[in-house]
């Protein structure tokens, strides 16, 4: 019998974190060369209801019926099952498999929820609208995040570029000239909470200055939309440069993120930045083909990782 197979790509914020949660606009972007995986396999001699969930990456095998109710999978199955009105799943064996890195900002519990959730409508015969897969996977979000934006799942699940701003409908870019960014992994674990409540301290003790990064930093979004949607790609490296200016006097960088910026900048790339909420997590900088293998090679002995994806309109 086939399985029933469904995916979702990663993301990064390109442009306008820290400043997104004071209600200036951010560009999110999907990296469609990693992905999540949901496999759905009907069990017709298992007992009715037994559903059984594989996840290798977090050394999960077990019945759905044994996990804790607030696993982040539990919790997708629950709200897929309360959207379509039913009240339990067919047997089955679920496997999710992601090569999605996780805790650096790159969305990887997004596309598991958007793949896991793609995957249950095939596997029961229901059509699911991308607005509503982006909805229910924004309903999980909000059981773990608090409020999270709104961005990582609307990129997620559509897998194209997104410009947004907080409890506004998100818009779909265009892009008309595709480019290529490189994403360079520091290893350490980005903690966005931890950054942005220091953001927020900050925010609290001298709101006029913290404004005037976040007006700059929303500017720069502002133009870098037009760049995206007009086919000048190549003016992004400034703006990058600048906005990691604004995220240092922000104080979410980390020598670590500076030392790769560095780096890929002095191998030639076009522009680069941290990318998510910062002290850890990725650098991403704009790359020009006839470089990438030179960038690579300056940054191979501090970053754990290096992922180079093209942003396009393709899904
Ligand atoms: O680390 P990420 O990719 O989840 O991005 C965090 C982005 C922030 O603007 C720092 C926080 C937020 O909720 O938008």
């Amino acid at each position: 019998m086939p399985a029933f197979a469904a995916y979702a790509p990663g993301k990064i914020i390109l442009f306008g974190e820290h400043a997104v949660v004071y209600s200036r606009p951010a560009i999110a972007v999907p990296i469609t060369n990693v992905k999540a995986r949901a496999a759905i396999q009907a069990e017709p001699l298992a007992e009715p209801g037994s559903i059984r969930i594989i996840s290798p990456a977090i050394d999960l095998d077990s019945l759905l019926s044994d996990l804790p109710s607030e696993h982040p999978l539990v919790q997708s199955i629950a709200i897929f099952l309360n959207h379509y009105g039913l009240k339990s799943l067919p047997a089955c064996t679920i496997r999710i498999t992601s090569d999605i890195p996780v805790a650096s900002g790159m969305g990887s519990g997004t596309a598991v929820s958007i793949a896991l959730l793609r995957a249950l409508s095939a596997f029961i015969g229901h059509p699911l609208a991308d607005q509503t897969a982006s909805n229910l996977a924004y309903e999980v979000e909000k059981i773990y995040h608090g409020t999270p934006s709104g961005i990582d799942n609307t990129v997620v699940t559509y897998s194209r570029p997104v410009y947004f701003i907080r409890n506004h409908s998100p818009e779909l870019l265009k892009v008309s000239k595709p480019f290529t960014l490189l994403i360079a992994d520091t290893g350490i674990p980005s903690s966005t909470a931890i950054t942005v409540g220091e953001v927020r301290k900050r925010w609290e003790q001298d709101a006029k200055d913290l404004e005037k990064i976040f007006d700059q930093i929303g500017e720069i979004t502002t133009q870098a939309k037009l760049c995206i949607e007009e086919g000048t790609p190549e003016k992004l490296g400034a703006l990058m440069d600048h906005n990691q200016q604004l995220l240092q006097m922000l104080n979410v960088s980390c020598p670590e993120l500076d030392n790769l910026i560095q780096r890929a900048r002095g191998a030639g790339a076009l522009g680069a930045k941290l990318s998510g909420g910062g002290k850890g997590g990725n650098m991403i900088a704009l790359v020009n083909e006839d470089k990438i293998e030179k960038i690579k090679h300056a940054l191979s002995e501090y970053a754990s990782r290096i992922i180079v994806s093209e942003v396009s309109s393709e899904r």
